[in-house]
């Protein structure tokens, strides 16, 4: 079974007001594994209920970082005040681990380019992605185009900086800022973004590879620009922070008769009816049993599973691309079982 880990957190570092990172290692001192882009889960108690937030990690395991994760304060936020206002070295955190599908490509055969485009807080996946795509071989192109309300709100400026004037000939970055007086240069808008596009793509349109992540609107801005210019959604990489919109699931699936879902979980063996409007994941917590999540809204990837036998139709899905669905890849958080029962491997 899922369970969580106790994380100590041994260092804390502000990097602009209202944005702070911690290093976290497990109890005992040992690090926690992750991957570039993926996030790391906690889980805390809140009015007396067992709720979840997670964080994008910042650091850079190439570069033996500790497990880094950077959180930007919300007004009335009950985890991020907690983290930016109280928290202390020595604290105690309560971690399902790191997780999530905003990671590097395999192989980058098919890729010569990446371009990322962050703004405020959306930065901290992304820049643990460039770095380790600068500190690992072969040589990539990469392009950052970071926006934010000004120059003192930049998450890890000097950082950045640091980081283009040391790969001269790999690393672009152009910094927008809204509140410039130079408004064809201010907020990112589709038409500045295909401007962009133009000034600093070095190869074909098909051997580029993007990364978004950022506000609901400006992703959503984004995406449209470059399907706009033709890239196909396999070269588009997005990470959504943004999962307050909990309530809405208005599409039902094509069959809500109750299966049963086979789940094969370290390698043991549950079976879990699911009775409509469960998902496989609200079915399986209901019998006790502990499986990776977070957003629970099919945005995070985070209880992403595969289904090896029979079908797993999804309400939702903001993170599986057409070339994992194929693959029987699903999400338990908005899986429902349809046409019979299922096997899903955890
Ligand atoms: C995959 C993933 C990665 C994430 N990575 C990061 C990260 O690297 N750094 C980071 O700071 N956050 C990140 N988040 C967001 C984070 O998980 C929390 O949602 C955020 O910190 C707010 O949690 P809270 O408990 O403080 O606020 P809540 O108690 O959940 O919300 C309180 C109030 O604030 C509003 N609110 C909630 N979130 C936001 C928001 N982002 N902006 C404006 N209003 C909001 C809510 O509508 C509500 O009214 C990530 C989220 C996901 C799903
Ligand atoms: S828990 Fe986030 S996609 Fe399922």
């Amino acid at each position: 079974m899922t369970s969580f880990r106790t994380a100590i957190i041994t260092s804390i570092r502000q990097e602009t007001p209202g944005v702070k990172t911690f290093s976290i290692a497990y109890e005992d001192g040992s690090q926690i594994p992750y991957t570039a882009g993926q996030f790391v889960t906690f889980v805390f108690t809140h009015h007396g209920r067992e709720e979840r937030r997670s964080f994008s990690i910042s650091s850079c395991a190439v570069l033996d970082e500790p497990l880094s994760f950077t959180v930007k304060r919300v007004d009335n936020g009950a985890y991020s005040r907690l983290l930016i206002d109280r928290a202390v070295v020595g604290d105690k955190l309560y971690t399902t681990g790191a997780a999530g599908l905003f990671t590097l490509p395999e192989s980058f055969v098919s890729y010569k380019q990446v371009f990322f485009f962050a703004a405020g807080i959306g930065i901290t996946p992304v820049f643990s992605l460039i770095k380790t795509l600068l500190h690992t071989p072969p040589d990539k192109q990469i392009v950052l185009i970071y926006s934010n309300r000004s120059k003192e709100e930049v998450v890890f400026y000097n950082e950045l900086n640091k980081h283009a004037a040391q790969f001269p000939d790999n690393f672009k970055i152009d910094f927008l800022y809204s509140s410039s007086f130079d408004l064809s240069r201010a907020r990112l808008s589709k038409a500045l973004l295909k401007t962009l596009l133009n000034e600093y793509a070095t190869v074909p349109k098909e051997e580029l590879l993007f990364y978004l992540c950022g506000p609901f609107t400006y992703m959503r801005m984004a995406i449209f620009a470059l399907e706009e210019l033709g890239i196909h959604d396999e070269q588009i990489r997005k990470e959504n922070f943004n999962t307050n919109d909990r309530q809405i699931r208005v599409v039902e699936p094509p069959d809500k008769s109750s299966h049963t879902a086979k789940l094969i979980l370290d390698g043991k063996a549950h079976s879990i009816l699911v009775n409509y409007p469960d998902t496989i994941l609200q079915a399986t917590k209901k019998q006790g049993i502990s499986l990776p999540y977070s957003c629970e809204v099919g945005r995070c990837g985070s209880c992403a599973a595969i289904c090896t036998e029979g079908k797993v139709w999804l309400s939702y899905n903001e993170v599986l691309m057409d070339s994992e669905l194929k693959k029987g890849r699903i999400l338990t958080c908005v899986g429902h079982p349809i046409g019979g029962d299922v096997t899903i491997e955890i």
